[in-house]
């Protein structure tokens, strides 16, 4: 039997849709509720195979129901109904984790087909959902959050040119690499001027480049072998060695190698280039979190002011949106409430300067979160690893990081070798 869970505030709906599950054999309606506090309750008491979930609703709605059982009852498939067909419901209703979307009014055989299809689909997938953690395979109790069957891409921004984006980018993937164990890349979109191969000392000479070439037959092992091996495990896709070359990389590849991505890893950083293109455009589209890093200078600020006006026009919504302000305790002509007041937007997060720690993971090419977890540095850069992953834990990173970590290099200028 399927057992299934509906959440709908109008009771007439719900004895409708009960009334409608009631004729067929395989199919079971376990409980009910009026709302997404009270569906998360019952999900987590009833154990449904499938839960059917209204969008709107008062008090918690379905979407953000939604976000909140992938979290507090993984495994537990959600099938969204709405009378919003709007493409920005679906989106956001897939992002929250939905397995699939009615769109109301939805006749009885829509109906049972999506809840057998659901759980057909979970069945299939068996153990594909599973948790894993730091701490797989060397047989300590795994207990992290859950691998995504499509990535989460957080694109790394600024209005302002050497705010600290690129820095912020690497410790951020090899944060989220180390704390949670998932599969994380690293993707470097300065097409032009990337320093993250730099910044992590990488040997590989493979780049996106390769991929732009051979863009009509991207396979997973193509991908795979174009990947540079990162610290701990971190993957990371190189930009172009040369700047003619990041010319030639459109936004459809991007969008085509971002998909690809997005099928193997759980989490895609992407750092950008300050200069605003149609490829940085496209990944802020497919973006889950914008991460804006400003500095507490009059420019940054003006700077960043536009960059968040260009997000608004192009409609990404502020819950997409988190401000970071770098190095919040040099040169500072504002403090962060001025900076809220003058962007209008919460600053979710102060990042500290620190020249000498930064100094020396650059000198290492290990990100200071490795090399150093208890700095303040890496400490404000789990904040933000913990917004991605509310489910990790604790403000110090898992393991030894100072041991794991690969050994110490010296920092070398590898383009000019080639
Ligand atoms: N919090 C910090 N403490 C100390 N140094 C920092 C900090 N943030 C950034 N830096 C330094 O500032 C410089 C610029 O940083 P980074 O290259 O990350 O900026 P960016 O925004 O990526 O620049 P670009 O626009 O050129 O891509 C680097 O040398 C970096 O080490
Ligand atoms: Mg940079």
């Amino acid at each position: 039997m399927i057992k299934v869970l509906i959440v709908d505030d109008i009771a007439s709906t719900r004895e409708n849709l009960q009334k409608l599950l009631a004729f067929e054999d395989d199919i079971e309606v376990v409980g009910m509720a009026s709302d997404g506090r009270e569906g998360i309750e019952a999900a987590r008491t009833l154990s449904p195979h499938v839960v059917l979930m209204d969008v709107n609703m008062p008090g918690m709605d379905g979407i953000q129901a939604t976000e909140a059982l992938a979290l507090e009852v993984p495994h537990c498939p959600v099938v969204i109904m709405s009378v919003q067909g709007e493409r920005d419901y679906l989106r956001r209703a897939m992002q929250s984790g939905a397995r699939e979307f009615l769109v109301k009014p939805f006749s009885g055989d829509e109906l049972i087909a999506s809840i057998r299809r659901v759980h057909d689909l979970e069945l299939k997938k068996g153990t594909y959902v599973r948790v894993v953690s730091a701490a797989e395979g060397n047989g300590a109790a795994p207990a992290g959050p859950a691998r995504r069957s499509v990535a989460a891409v957080h694109a790394i921004m600024a209005g302002k040119g050497g705010v600290g984006k690129s820095l912020l980018a690497v410790n951020l993937a090899a944060a989220l690499r180390q704390q949670t164990g998932l599969r994380v890349c690293l993707v470097d979109l300065d097409l032009q001027f990337g320093d993250v191969g730099v910044l992590l000392n990488l040997q590989h000479t493979k780049t996106i480049a390769e991929l732009v070439e051979n863009v009509g037959a991207l396979d997973p092992e193509f991908v795979n072998a174009v990947l540079a091996e990162g610290p701990e495990g971190l993957r990371v896709l190189q930009a172009p060695f040369s700047p003619e070359l990041g010319d030639l990389v459109r936004a459809d590849h991007v969008r085509a190698i971002l998909d690809v991505l997005r099928r193997e890893f759980d989490h895609i950083v992407v750092d950008t280039a300050t200069q605003l293109s149609e490829a940085t455009l496209e990944v802020v589209d497919m973006a889950d979190t914008v991460c804006v890093v400003g500095a507490l200078t009059i420019p940054a600020i003006k700077d960043t002011k536009l960059l968040l006006k260009m997000l608004e026009s192009l409609r990404v919504e502020q819950e997409r949106i988190v401000v970071v302000v770098n190095r919040h305790d040099a040169h500072a002509d504002y403090n962060r409430a001025r900076v809220e007041e003058h962007l209008r937007m919460p600053v979710l997060l102060e990042v500290p300067s620190d020249p000498r720690g930064i100094g020396t993971s650059i000198h290492r090419a290990l990100p200071i979160v490795l090399s150093n977890p208890e700095a303040e540095f890496s400490r404000r850069v789990g904040e933000l690893v913990r917004r991605i992953e509310p489910g990790v834990a604790g403000a110090a990173p898992v393991g030894d990081a100072k041991r794991a970590g690969p050994p110490a290099r010296r920092f070398g200028f590898r383009r000019e070798g080639r």
